[in-house]
Parts: C-alpha cells; structure tokens; sequence
C-alpha cells in the first residue's frame, strides 16, 4: 500500500483533494498532516473519518524536528504539499507568519523527505501547489505560462515564490522528484469566508454590505475547486518529473462583476426581489499593493495531461451558493471563533 502525505488537508483545496484520493485510491492510505490553525477544519473531512485508509496527524510543518520523526516512521512514497499561510490581506498585516509557514515549512518538508529518501528516490514524488499569483499582475492583454517570469508583489505571493523556488532547487540540487502546479483562485464548498466569494456569500446572507476593494474593476480567473482537486489527481499520477503545470478556469470576471453575478443567484436562493442583494455593494479603500489581473493559460496541462474544467462558473457559483446556505452550522462555528476580531480589524479602518 502507498503511503501519500497530504499536507494542510483540513483547509479548502487540501479537504478536497484528500477526500478525491481517499475514495478514489483504496490502495493508497492517505496521512493528512494539519496544524488546524484559524483555516484548518476537521468539519470539512467528517465523511472520511472511519475510512481505513485515512489517517489524520495534528503537527505544525515549521517544526523541524517533528517533521523528521514523521518521514522516519512513515517514509511515506508521495508528498502532495498544500499547508499555507493563503490569505494576501492577513499577509499585508503580518508577513512573518507567511515566512515562517510558506518558506521554512516547506524546506523542513523537503529536508525531512531528501533524508528519508536518500537511498532510492525512484517511485517517489514531492509535489509543491503553488498560486499563480508567483507570476505578479497583469495589464489588460496577456495569459500567465509556465514561463513566465516570476514577480511576486504580496508578501503572500513572495512567500510562495520562495518555496516554487525551494522546490526547484532541490529537484536540481540533490535529485528529488518534484512537480509543481500554479493555480487560479479557486471557489467552492468549505472555503474560509475571509476570502471574497464566502465573504460576499455569508454578508448578503446577514443583510451587512459587501466589501468590494477600490473600484471592483481586478480581474481574477476562478476555478471551482473540484476542477483544481481533479487536476491536482491527474499531475500526482501523470505529471512529468520536474515540470511545472499551471491550473487556470479560463473564467475571467472583474470582482464587481462577479459580485453582481452572485447577489443575482442569492436573491433567487433566498427569495429575494431581483435587485435587493445587490443594493449592500459597498466600495472600500483598496488593498495596498492590490494586483490588477490574473489570468492563466492552462493549454500545457490541457495538450499534454488531457485535463479540462469540468463546470461553467454560473453552474459552479449556485453550487457554492447551495453549499453555504445547506451547511449553516458549519459557518455558524467559524462565525463564533476569532472571525468577528479580524472582521473588525479588516474592514472597520476601511
Ligand atoms: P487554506 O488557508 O484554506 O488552508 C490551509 C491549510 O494549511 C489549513 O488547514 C491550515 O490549518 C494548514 N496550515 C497552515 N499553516 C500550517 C502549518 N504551519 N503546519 C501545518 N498546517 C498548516 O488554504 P487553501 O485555499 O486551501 O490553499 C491551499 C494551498 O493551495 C496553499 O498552498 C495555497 O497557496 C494554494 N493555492 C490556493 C488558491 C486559492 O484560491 N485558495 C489558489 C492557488 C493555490
Ligand atoms: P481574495 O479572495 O482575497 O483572493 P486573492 O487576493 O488571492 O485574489 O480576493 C479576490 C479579489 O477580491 C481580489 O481582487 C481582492 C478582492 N476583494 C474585495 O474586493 N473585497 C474583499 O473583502 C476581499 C476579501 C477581496
């Protein structure tokens, strides 16, 4: 049986990508490593908890030494890498916890792994999930390619860089197998709602205004998450050594456009007058450094692994939409914790 280490498998992505490789690959027992900070939810993997092959490890990826303890006792055959600090406003506020989590974690997991597989790397893999946003911004024209220069302008996105790079350099360096793919923002079922699309979701759903940065005219190219977990499956298997793959849904929308996309599909959710969810658009001072546009050309993943997003955004959005109303008292927990602190600091100076 193989053995695969997810790392941050209780956040958004990795809850999907482990509950893809659970049920999909019996044959393979998953270890989902999480340090369950203020984004990590057991909530989200609750169907998979009497699995056989699932197991669940509460450690912190900046501990050295415990991740050294763990590669010794496991070995683990694959590493399928997405514990991260994610969100670019907290990384404005602290940078720090970025570096310590983004850049070191990730040195610590590839120390731990070069050590564990220095003897033999064949069969072994270490796969990094990165961000598109490594690639910088974006005027008007132009797509991100795996080419693309590298100039990244949050301290999120540098802290990111810096482990693409990490990971590279180690595939040069000392021969591990890697792969890395760069993806678009993503939306879906179980994203922490500090991020737009579940912020917008739970404030319309209150009746508080939507927070929209500057003019609401940066452009993003969203994907739904299932379509991000689909690809992460189809490169772990199919991926050529040291490549990179970039992820994208070929869904551009400016963020008041997307806004008004979604207070149209609440409004019907929640039987409202067409109209009335969109009157709580509020314009608010922009994020400093805020990116223009991000927009991916997936055309390598699509020519040479065959993969394709599987669902149209409108389809996507009220399936998302569907999911937070259904799941209230999963948002209600969250709602309860710390939320309202960074609510306030977030938004109350804006
Ligand atoms: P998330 O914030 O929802 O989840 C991150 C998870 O990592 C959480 O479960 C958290 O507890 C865990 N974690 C954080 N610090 C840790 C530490 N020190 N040790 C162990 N676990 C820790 O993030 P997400 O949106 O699911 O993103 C997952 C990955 O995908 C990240 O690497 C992110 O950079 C990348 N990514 C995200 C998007 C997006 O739109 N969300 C797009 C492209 C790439
Ligand atoms: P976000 O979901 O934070 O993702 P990222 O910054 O990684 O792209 O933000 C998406 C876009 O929405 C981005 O242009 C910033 C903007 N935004 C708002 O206008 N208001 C908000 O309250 C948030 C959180 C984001």
């Amino acid at each position: 049986m193989k053995k695969i280490l997810i790392t941050g498998g209780a956040g958004f992505i990795g809850s999907h990508v482990v509950r893809l490789f659970v049920n999909n690959y019996p044959n393979y027992h998953i270890y989902n490593l999480d340090a369950l900070t203020y984004a990590g939810n057991l909530e989200n993997l609750k169907d998979l908890e009497s699995k056989p092959n699932y197991s669940f490890i509460k450690a912190d990826i900046t501990d050295a030494d415990k991740m050294d303890a763990l590669f010794a006792e496991h070995t683990f055959d694959g590493v399928i890498h997405l514990a991260a600090e994610s969100h670019v406003d907290r990384s404005i506020s602290d940078p720090l916890a970025f570096i310590k989590t983004n850049i070191l974690g990730t040195v610590n997991l590839l120390n731990a792994a070069k050590t564990v597989w220095k003897d033999s790397m064949d069969d072994k893999l270490f796969y990094h999930i990165s961000t598109d946003e490594v690639y910088g911004s974006l005027g008007a024209e132009g797509l991100f390619t795996e080419t693309t220069a590298y100039d990244p302008r949050s301290p999120y996105s540098s802290s990111k860089a810096s482990s693409d790079h990490l990971v590279r350099a180690y595939h040069h360096t000392y021969g591990m197998p890697v792969v890395i793919s760069n993806c678009s923002n993503n939306y879906g079922p179980n994203q922490f709602p500090e991020k737009l699309i579940p912020l917008s979701i739970n404030n319309i759903k209150h009746n508080k205004p939507i927070p929209i940065y500057g003019k609401g005219d940066n452009i993003r190219d969203w994907l739904y998450v299932h379509d991000h977990a689909r690809a992460i499956d189809m490169i772990y298997h199919k991926g050529s050594n040291g490549e990179t793959y970039n992820i994208g849904g070929i869904n551009e929308w400016t963020n008041i456009d997307l806004i008004h996309q979604l207070c149209k599909v609440m409004d019907k959710k929640l039987g409202r007058e067409e109209g009335e969810s969109a009157k709580l658009i509020t314009f608010v001072k922009d994020r400093a450094g805020h990116d223009m546009r991000y927009a991916i050309d997936s055309s390598k993943l699509m020519d040479e692994l065959g993969w394709k997003p599987s669902l149209q955004f409108e389809e996507g959005i009220e399936l998302t939409v569907d999911w937070y109303l259904a799941n209230k008292e999963w948002l209600d927990n969250i709602l309860s914790g710390d939320y309202e602190k960074y609510y306030n600091n977030q938004y109350n100076e804006r």
